[in-house]
């Protein structure tokens, strides 16, 4: 079922809330949830989709950068190498890339979303930065919260100017 996506800033409220881990017996009803979330990221076009960004506040999120991946309660455990800023689009923000600083590799441990068994995984690259970004939804914090507030302003004024802002 494709579900619709919070957008900043009209839903700016909702992307702020923080998201709670998902307790060890729910894993047999979040199923239903992380086909939803694929189903709706693949829709919007996007390679990562967290729980917050269709109203669920759980902390879970998925990607697909050639290969589908689950996270259930992800914790980054090592940064390697030196922040760089990139390009990064969020489907919150439609049509909006901006510079963000990201690493280039994490260490991600999580829970497998059918068995509940811990996992860690090393990413790179794209999928790196993804985790970087989703794992910042699941804190409350979307891209326009890592600019200055000018730029900040800019950005909502430039959604509105499109119509898909306030
Ligand atoms: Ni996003």
């Amino acid at each position: 079922v494709i579900r619709s996506i919070l957008k900043w800033p009209q839903d700016g409220r909702r992307l702020h809330e923080k998201s709670v881990p998902v307790p060890g017996d729910e894993f047999e009803d979040i199923k239903e949830l992380v086909q939803d979330m694929f189903e709706t990221m693949y829709d919007a076009g996007g390679i990562g989709l967290a729980g917050i960004q269709i109203g669920v506040a759980l902390r879970i999120f998925v990607m697909d950068n050639h290969e589908q991946r689950v996270f259930v309660n992800p914790v980054i455990t090592a940064f390697f190498g030196k922040k760089e800023l990139k390009n990064e689009g969020c489907l919150s923000l439609p049509g909006i890339v901006e510079m963000v600083e990201r690493h280039e590799e994490v260490d991600v441990e999580y829970q497998d979303h059918v068995t509940a068994a811990k996992k860690k995984i090393r990413l790179k690259g794209i999928e790196a930065q993804c985790a970087q970004h989703e794992i910042d939804h699941l804190d409350g914090i979307t891209i326009p919260d890592k600019m200055s507030p000018l730029d900040r302003t800019r950005l909502a004024s430039k959604l509105s100017k499109k119509g898909i802002g306030i």
